[in-house]
């Protein structure tokens, strides 16, 4: 049985195929136009897409050794994204469903970023803990199977990747900013600037109010002395790096004191953070909980996981018809 599985929800465009739960391609092409504007831009995310669906599609055909007439279904993400990108995946994902006449199968693109620790070994046991980390999403996921998923804590405003790279912008740093913050924080004092953890009840977080304390840090700072963050660009990433991750840490202990659930896995593109992992390790290892943390390939935006939660959906019959479309907000 074989599976082609597009995503195109923000700026990347992937496309994978799973042959029986194994994921034999996964092309992704990254759009680089969005670096010199600070952020995505959507208008320019969905030309990109549409010039690069096809040669990706045809790559991780050829990569996967199949043709179109051997693929059983098209899966697509339906949402949540960018309403521009995720149209481009769905009408192309529709037509070549109509035209080869084979199932389509709609995916929720949270879902696919947990079920993409089912593409390698070792797998979390039922029932476990997500911790759901991206530039949109900060969700702990309560997984009971491979299709009954529950959102126990969210953020009430900004995403985790957000502030990261919000708060890298404020350094000068170039987007996305997330990646080099984690490579500056890998040689900094992580204690050097200490800021105050944000007061939110439950599960759910907020970062709005520790971004903000970092841009006031930061503008005292430089006000006092211009070279402030060129000279201590390394304590500086690794002190908001620590807060950062020391709000998504307190919390999922909170998670598991509350579910008694102890199998903890992190996704989405945060989760290729280098010291959330390492931190995520240290605590499974102090708690006691068995950490599950996907390798780098499969924490950012790509289609094997959206091929992996197609697998899912197409074993337990889960089709959607041509009278689909995506949505910018979608609920699990
Ligand atoms: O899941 P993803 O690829 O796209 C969304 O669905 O949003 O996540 C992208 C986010 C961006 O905010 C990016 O800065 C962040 O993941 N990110 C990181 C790292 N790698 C990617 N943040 C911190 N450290 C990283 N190493
Ligand atoms: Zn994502």
């Amino acid at each position: 049985m074989n599976i082609l599985a597009i995503e195109s929800s923000c700026d990347e465009t992937s496309a994978a195929v799973i042959t029986n739960g194994n994921i034999r391609s996964n092309v992704v092409a990254t759009q680089l136009i969005h670096t010199q504007y600070g952020g995505v831009v959507p208008e320019l995310a969905s030309r990109a897409h549409q010039q690069h669906i096809l040669p990706v599609v045809d790559k991780a055909l050829n990569d996967a050794k199949i043709g179109k007439k051997d693929l059983d279904a098209i899966a697509f993400t339906k949402g949540p994204g960018l309403l521009g990108a995720l149209l481009v995946g769905t009408s192309f994902a529709k037509s070549m469903a109509l035209g080869l006449a084979i199932p389509l199968i709609e995916i929720n693109h949270m879902q696919a970023h947990v079920l993409a620790h089912f593409i390698d070994a070792p797998k979390p046991a039922f029932p476990f803990l997500c911790l759901t980390v991206s530039g949109g999403h900060t969700q702990i996921v309560k997984v009971t199977s491979p299709l009954d998923m529950e959102i126990i804590g969210e953020t009430r405003d900004d995403a985790v990747g957000e502030a990261f790279d919000k708060t890298a912008k404020l350094l000068d740093l170039p987007y996305p900013g997330g990646p080099l913050i984690d490579r500056y924080a890998a040689e900094g004092n992580p204690q050097a600037y200490p800021f105050p953890l944000p007061e939110m009840p439950g599960l759910d977080f907020s970062f709005s109010g520790i971004k903000t304390s970092f841009l006031y840090f930061l503008q005292k700072q430089v006000r006092q002395n211009p070279g402030f963050i060129k000279e201590n660009i390394k304590d500086i990433c690794a002190s908001i790096q620590y807060t950062l991750i020391d709000i998504l840490l307190k919390k999922l202990k909170k998670a598991v004191r509350e579910t008694g659930i102890r199998e903890i896995a992190i996704a989405g593109g945060v989760s290729a953070n280098s010291g959330l992992r390492n931190s995520l390790r240290e605590m499974g290892d102090q708690l006691g909980w068995n950490v599950y943390i996907p390798a780098f390939e499969y924490c950012t935006d790509n289609a094997a996981m959206i091929a992996m939660a197609a697998h899912f959906k197409y074993e337990a019959g889960e089709f959607c018809d041509q009278t689909v479309s995506p949505l910018a907000r979608m609920e699990f």
